[in-house]
This record gives structure tokens, sequence and C-alpha cells, in this order.
């Protein structure tokens, strides 16, 4: 039977918001894996999630207002400290049992406030991805967030899949056909799928002939990383041709890590946080304008094509549609996640 509705990992950590889109003092309202959360720091800087559901009579906790150490609801007033219980009611003196709204665990790390959407108890900071070079000081990296109208899994698809490139992106990345054809290696275990290829001897995709001022022919690497559920680090990059960056030379090329952290909203929304992260010219602001202006057009390429794919998909089943080749990787992502959603229940 055709699935019509999206299972999640609960267990697990999710990018929620980056940390630099998340004021102390304005709750900020969002849904993650179908549930609404309110997002908030208390005076003290440190993030906070809570169910966007006062426990009173439901009014939005997001409409209500910050306080230095929780939020109240903008309705009657109940105020709610950081772990979630209702502290304060106002015209009494006593809080009734289970006056509490449900507090979800946060981390900021890397310049993402992480959420874990399942059981408490089982948060471990420890696996969190490392994808330190989003904030360290020998990196630079320019960032942004698309709301996506599409189920989280096609765009992971998309990021697993390289001959989308040669035909999606033909004006931002590569219009040469003979790239499609380039074979990929993949390799996966319990939780992830890495597919990596190497380019020899072609021309440098016009936004990196812009960032390193190549005019000649270059030899490109393209690996990235999937880990379960949703996030994607892209090791990518190229040098002049023959200069040995196949043998780890990298020094006549420029590199950069292409992220991709991908969150669910619904069965149909996403939240897409990218990043383009160098480790060259890292004072150049102009620099920084172009690789984010480069590369929020090209993923906002990806966006518009699985919107318009969502649209026509309704749901999120495949079914009656065909397989090539070149849907291993996300195939295996999607068996992945189906044995560790199915673990879970
Ligand atoms: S609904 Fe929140 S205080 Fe009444
Ligand atoms: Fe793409």
């Amino acid at each position: 039977m055709a699935e019509t509705n999206a299972k999640f990992l609960k267990n697990a950590w999710y990018a929620a918001i980056w940390a630099h889109d998340l004021p102390g003092s304005t709750p900020i309202a969002k849904t993650f894996l179908n549930e609404p959360v309110v997002l908030f720091r208390t005076g003290d800087g440190t993030p906070v999630a809570l169910e966007d559901k006062c426990c009173h009579r439901a009014a939005p906790l997001s409409v209500g207002e910050c306080e230095s150490d929780g939020i109240r609801c903008g309705y009657h007033g109940l105020k709610f400290d950081a772990t979630g219980a209702c502290v304060e009611i106002p015209g009494q003196t006593q809080i009734p049992p289970g006056a509490t709204v449900r507090a979800y665990p946060v981390v900021e790390r890397w310049n993402m406030v992480w959420i874990w959407m399942g059981d408490a108890a089982q948060a471990d900071d420890s696996t969190i991805p490392n994808y330190f070079w989003l904030d360290d000081a020998a990196w630079k990296a320019a960032n942004g967030y698309i709301p996506m109208q599409g189920n989280y899994q096609l765009l992971v698809d998309n990021l697993l899949d390289f001959t989308h490139v040669t035909y999606l992106h033909k004006n931002t990345l590569s219009a040469d056909p003979e790239e499609a054809k380039v074979p990929v290696k993949v390799e996966r275990d319990e939780r992830s799928v890495a597919v990596s290829r190497w380019i020899f001897g072609h021309d440098a995709p016009p936004l990196f002939a812009k960032a390193g001022g190549f005019d000649g022919k270059v030899d490109r690497w393209q690996t990235t990383t999937w880990l379960a559920p949703s996030t994607l680090a892209f090791d990518v990059g190229c040098a002049k041709a023959d200069t040995g960056a196949v043998d780890g030379d990298r020094s006549e090329g420029i590199s950069i890590w292409s992220m991709h952290l991908i969150t669910p909203e619904t069965d149909t929304s996403t939240h897409y946080h990218w990043a383009y992260v160098r480790n060259f010219a890292l004072d150049d602001d102009k620099m920084t304008e172009v690789l984010h202006d480069g590369a929020k057009a090209t993923f906002e390429e990806d966006v518009v094509m699985i919107e318009a794919q969502q649209e026509r998909l309704g749901g999120i089943s495949f079914d009656g549609l065909i397989d090539i080749n070149a849907d291993n990787p996300p195939i295996q992502m999607r068996r992945i996640m189906d044995d560790l959603i199915a673990a879970e229940s």
C-alpha cells in the first residue's frame, strides 16, 4: 500500500535554526516533524525549545513574551521556565499538577541550534555531527535558509544524485553533458551514505572559475557524506589540472564545504539550512558575497524543481515511477532511514 504520511526518525539531532537567526528576546515559532515548537533564549543566552501550545487553553506561546528566565503566555499570563514548568499564574499561588509544556533538548554548536525531537533521556550531544568548519577561525561561512514546500527526503535524494547537476544547474554549476556520465563511488554504513567522484581536465564550473580565477582546465573533486537523518557535507573544489590534487595536493586549487542541514517541517515541507564554507580569502567580503549569491541561486534551482515535483507527487510515495542507476545512493539512504525508523518504533 502506498504510504501517505511521512514517518520521521525521532531520536536524532535536527538543525533547528542558525544561531545568529535566534535573537534573545523574540520568541520564534517553528514546526519540526509536524510538532509546533517555540524557540527563544533565556537572559544568559541559553537557547530553549518548548512545545508551542500553552497547557492552559492552547494559545501558542510564541505570541507571548520572553522573560530572562522563561516565557509568558500572551493570553492569560501563565509563565513557563526553560524546563517547560509553569512557575507563575497571575492571581493565584497554587500551580495545578500537570501545568507543564514539553521541553525539547537543544544544543548550540557550529553556529547552529540543534533540537532533539525524541526521548529526551536519549539525547546525547556527542552524536551531533562534527561540522566544526561552520564555526572556526580558519574557515569563512556564507549561510542561508530556504523554506521548502516539499518532503525533506526529496531534497536528500537530490543532493545524493550528482547527475542532476548537468541539467538542473546548467547555468550555475555545469552544462557539460559528459559530466553526468562520470561514475561515482558509493559507500554506506548503518547511518551514512558517501558518494564521490573526480572529474579530470574539464572546465571549472562558472562559480568556481569566478571564485578561484581559473582560466584553463581543472581537476575537480566532489564528495558528499549524508548522515542520518538529514545532514550532508560536501567536500568540493577544483585545482589547476594535473597539479596533484587527486594525490592530496590542493595547493593549486580551492576547497569548499557545501553544507546542507535539512529538517522536516511537515510531511511535505522542509527547513533547508545551507552554507558554503571556504578556507581561502577569509577576509574578502566580496568573495563571501559571490559565494553566497552563487550558492543561493544554485540551491534555489533545486528547491524550485523539488516543489514542482512535490506538487505532482501529491504525497510522499514513488508508486508507479521508475528507478535509474543514479538512484542507487538515494535508494540506499531511504533504506537506511526506513530501517532506523522501524527500529525506533
Ligand atoms: S492560554 Fe496560555 S495562559 Fe491561557
Ligand atoms: Fe542541486
